[in-house]
């Protein structure tokens, strides 16, 4: 449990750095103009860009997550390299492996709700869906549906047919949260 402990903060701080730079670069860029605006807009204005910035925020600890759960893959498939060439290094590689591979489906769970909650926020506060949150509902629904698949996957880890579902799918929704990051 104290592991699942240490994950978790690990995601916070990641969330929270990434997000911390995404609002001063955004407070940078348009300081001034900012000023008048926010005055003009009112309470209202400054409201719902807090809930744009927590959205955000959120929406950058749902790539944090899919990337944590998705280290699983390069660290499986290095585990030959770090035991055969790195002795000294195999202990705390295999010990770190194993943490991965036992938490593998709370962290793929945690990135599936909080996808769901940045997406409800970001909606709510931008009031329509645009290009930027269909190509975003599109990750969720390719999300979603990998996540399934992993649930029967964990019911029968031996049919390769149902990994290299599970497989393909993280990866069409990886590819596809990549491109709505870099629009958005
Ligand atoms: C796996 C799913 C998703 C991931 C990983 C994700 C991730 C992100 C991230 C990291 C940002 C911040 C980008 C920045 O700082 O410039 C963002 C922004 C945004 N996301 Fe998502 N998102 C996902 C799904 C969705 C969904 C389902 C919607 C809406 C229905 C959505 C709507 C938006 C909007 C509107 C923005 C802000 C665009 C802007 O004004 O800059 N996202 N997303
Ligand atoms: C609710 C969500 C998820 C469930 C139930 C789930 C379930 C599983 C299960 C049972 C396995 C087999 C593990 C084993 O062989 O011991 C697996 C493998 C894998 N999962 Fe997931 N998963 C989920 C989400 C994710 C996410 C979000 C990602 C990546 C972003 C991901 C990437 C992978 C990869 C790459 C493997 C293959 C590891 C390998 O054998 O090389 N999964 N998943």
């Amino acid at each position: 449990m104290n592991y699942l402990k240490v994950f978790f903060i690990s995601f916070l701080i990641f969330a929270l750095f990434y997000g911390n730079i995404g609002l001063k670069s955004v407070s940078a860029d348009d300081d001034e103009n900012d000023f008048y605006e926010h005055h003009e807009e009112g309470l209202e204005g400054n409201e719902n860009e807090l809930y744009e910035e927590i959205g955000e925020l959120i929406g950058w600890g749902t790539a944090a997550s899919l990337c944590v759960a998705g280290a699983l893959f390069p660290m499986r498939r290095l585990t030959k390299i770090i035991a055969n060439n790195f002795k000294g290094h195999k202990k705390p590689y295999l010990f770190f492996a194993r943490l991965l591979g036992k938490y593998h489906i709370l962290i793929g769970i945690t990135a599936l709700i909080l996808s769901i909650v940045h997406g409800i926020v970001m909606y709510l506060s931008e009031g329509e869906l645009e290009s930027e949150g269909i190509i975003g509902l599109g990750a969720v629904l390719f999300l979603f549906m990998a996540s399934a698949a992993g649930l029967i996957l964990h019911k029968n880890k031996k049919t390769k047919s149902i990994r290299a579902t599970h497989i393909t799918l993280i990866a069409i929704t990886l590819f596809t949260a990549v491109f709505h990051i870099f629009v958005s």
